[in-house]
């Protein structure tokens, strides 16, 4: 359906904006002068307009007006910042005005999405300090939580360790108090012994499958006799236990994923039950993904001799073995960064492993007063407040330092272990003998789950695309899918349990809701486009995985997850990608009407270069009034035939300016657009128009940039 009656409301900004020469934008508009759309009356005036049919807004920056209106399908002219305050003449705003009235002409009825919250209950996944945390916050808003927990016991990394940094509070204070808090709470089901199947459905309404171990131990004595006659051993970080063993509160737990069924245990006591995993289904308006990490395998580090020789061992097997009284060392080599930092094994740093193996250091020396520890550091990172714990330690009697990453562990024949490194600081090549060396390997995240939920994946990590800033705008991607926790990146349990309370608010605020609104643009699919050329690149091409190919082999979106960058509208060559509000048909209809024979045609990423433009005209930074700037969601978005239409209707040159890379709002769109507009300046160069197609980032504050780069294309062509 195309709309038909335009209202242009043209904002004086107070009288900062004068008479334009021309009001007639075609029979099909209604042009209406306002002193101040920004007063109440103004407000109420916009919007009640906006709900009846298009609207055109020429004022202010929408970077401004966008605060009054929210997220209402208003069409913005940036008069006063890019015309006005840059010493334009208003002949300009005349024709961005056109220009978006053309696109007005073209934009599809919007489509408001609401998708009712049926379910008011919510999932957890992962049952550490995060997933306790936020099971509980969930529960006292007075919401039913089902907490699902793929190990057969409570706590996760933190329930494996005694102590936690910087104090050394015990872990075992932290993981009773949440246990029993959540084991007491009848609004909490707890599944151990489960994992996620597979989920399906949106934000309000999701479905679950999930996979649960029937076995279990009723009334338990905690006699033991079971765990006697068990045939199976298992490695539990660092420490032997049989496949069911004492999991703390009084009673013993089956280990469903370690247990062989042979039913040994039941002969000796009848509380004990084995049996099958059986399926369940868990419905859920919101979830909260907890799911932790693990330490990273350090077999793969081969000079350290990790699974080789005993007296090798991780930071969490060498904490729980000394408290367990199985070790008691004299001599001890702790490595920093064992595979960290290492293009070899982990690239990244995970924040936290520093900081453990000073608790390591300190602890061997609680037990062992006399014991001498080496710390082999690359850089020693104890962020913020931390920074005292590392002083504190490094004071004590017996615990040395020593910078350079050690090249190799070897062990002698009497069983003592040769650390060999270079200290970096004294250039000299050393060897330390010791009893035990202690890898303060990184940690992974579990990446097969988050496939299952359709949270995207950092390429080089592993763990969520989280640290982008676009988290800062949306709280989950799937909605209502919120993650918390060292799962989401290292962090220590007092963060872990602090994000756990912002996630559970983020899930509580969508089950006490009636709906769940999509407030982004989203793509649609013209299908019978998309089988015209069924080239699927988009699906590929989608940061937040919410492009994807039904059974019958079409393109679908899940609304839901997508982001409204529109990269995919940038990639798809048969242009059957239309994001609402930037679809192809409206950016061509806008750039045919605003460009002018000799203009610059500014295409500018929302999240950077366009601001560094607003800026450049608080500031008075001249660039010339030929500029045509055009705001996009992202430079990702921009496709040759937006470069071609500029170029044919009389722009002697286009720019496309966005966030510099590894900082696109959207994760990947600047580098897709540097793939794909690569090209097309080959092209344009092939044509004989070398540099009338210019790729730039340009950041928000970088007025200056912009404008040098826009003064350079006026002169030289
Ligand atoms: Fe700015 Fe992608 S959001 S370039």
């Amino acid at each position: 359906m195309i709309y038909l009656g335009i209202k242009i409301f043209f904002c004086t900004c107070d009288g900062q904006i004068g008479a334009l020469p021309t009001t007639d934008f075609g029979e099909d508009t209604e042009f209406i002068v306002r002193e101040k759309a920004c007063t109440p009356e103004g407000i109420g005036e916009v919007k009640a307009a906006a709900a009846q049919g298009p609207v055109v807004l020429a004022g202010c920056s929408p970077m401004v007006a966008e605060r009054f209106f929210g997220n209402l399908p208003i069409e913005y002219v940036n008069v006063r910042e890019q015309v006005v305050f840059a010493g334009h003449p208003l002949d300009k705003a005349v024709d961005l005005i056109r220009g978006t009235v053309a696109k007005a002409r073209a934009t599809l009825a919007p489509v408001l999405r609401e998708m009712p919250v049926a379910a008011k209950s919510a999932m957890i996944i992962g049952g550490g300090i995060a997933g306790m945390e936020a099971a509980s916050r969930i529960s006292a808003a007075g919401f039913p939580v089902t907490l699902v927990e793929k190990a057969p016991v409570l706590g996760g990394i933190v329930g494996k360790l005694d102590r936690l940094y910087p104090e050394g509070t015990p872990g075992s204070h932290t993981v009773y108090h949440y246990v029993n808090r959540v084991t007491a709470d009848p609004n909490i089901t707890v599944f151990t012994n489960a994992e996620l199947e597979s989920m399906g459905g949106q934000v309000g309404d999701y479905g679950a499958k999930l996979k649960v171990s029937s076995s279990s131990v009723g009334d338990c004595d905690a006699c033991g006799k079971c765990a006697e006659v068990c045939p199976i051993t298992v490695d539990d970080y660092g420490i032997e236990r049989k496949a069911i063993f004492y999991g703390g509160f009084g009673s013993y737990v089956v280990d469903a994923a370690a247990c062989n069924e042979c039913g040994e245990c039941m002969k000796v006591c009848e509380n004990v039950k084995i049996g099958a995993f059986e399926e369940k289904e868990i419905k859920a308006g919101a979830a909260v993904v907890a799911t932790g990490l693990k330490p990273f395998d350090a077999t793969a580090i081969k000079e350290y001799g990790y699974g080789v020789y005993p007296g090798v061992m991780n930071s969490i097997e060498f904490e729980r073995r000394v408290t367990a009284g199985l070790i008691k060392p004299d001599k001890v080599v702790i490595i920093a960064c064992a595979g960290s930092r290492d293009r070899n094994y982990l690239e990244y740093c995970s924040q936290v492993c520093c900081l453990i193996c000073l608790k390591e250091a300190k602890l061997i020396k609680d037990v062992n007063p006399d014991a001498e520890v080496w710390v082999d550091y690359i850089d020693m990172r104890c962020y913020g407040v931390f920074e005292n714990f590392y002083t504190a330690v490094r004071e004590k009697a017996g615990v040395n330092f020593m910078a350079g990453r050690p090249s190799q562990v070897l062990q002698r024949e009497d069983g003592k272990l040769v650390v060999r490194a270079e200290n970096i600081l004294l250039g000299s090549s050393v060897e330390v003998v010791a009893d035990t060396v202690v890898l303060s390997v990184g940690f992974v995240p579990e990446t097969e789950l988050l496939g299952k939920l359709g949270i995207t994946a950092n390429e080089q990590t592993g763990f969520p695309t989280y640290l982008t800033d676009s988290s800062l705008f949306a709280d989950s991607n799937p909605k209502g899918i919120v993650l918390a926790g060292a799962g989401a990146y290292p962090k220590a349990a007092v963060e872990a349990a602090r994000e756990a309370r912002s996630a559970a608010n983020s899930v509580v605020n969508v089950l006490m809701a009636d709906s769940v609104q999509v407030e982004n643009a989203v793509t649609q699919i013209n299908a019978d486009i998309c089988a015209s050329l069924n080239c699927q690149l988009c699906v590929s091409a989608c940061p937040y995985g919410a492009i994807s190919l039904n059974g019958e082999d079409k393109i679908v979106v899940a609304e839901e997850r997508c982001m409204g960058c529109g990269i995919c509208n940038g990639t798809c060559g048969a242009g059957a990608n239309q994001l609402e509000g930037q679809s192809e048909r409206e950016l061509l209809a806008a750039i045919t009407e605003t460009v002018r024979e000799g203009d610059v045609l500014a295409l500018l990423c929302r999240w950077s270069a366009y601001p560094a433009a607003d800026l450049a005209g608080w500031s008075k930074t001249a660039y010339p009034a030929n500029t045509k700037i055009m705001r996009i969601p992202c430079t990702g978005r921009v496709t040759g035939g937006m470069v071609e239409q500029a170029l044919a209707s009389g722009a002697k040159g286009v720019l496309v300016a966005g966030c510099y890379p590894d900082a696109c709002h959207f994760c990947v769109g600047n580098f897709k657009a540097k793939n794909r507009l690569g090209l097309v300046g080959k092209y344009l160069d092939q044509m004989g128009l070398p540099g009338a197609l210019r790729l730039e980032w340009v950041g928000t504050k970088e007025s200056g940039k912009l404008t040098e780069i826009l003064n350079e294309m006026a002169g030289r062509m």
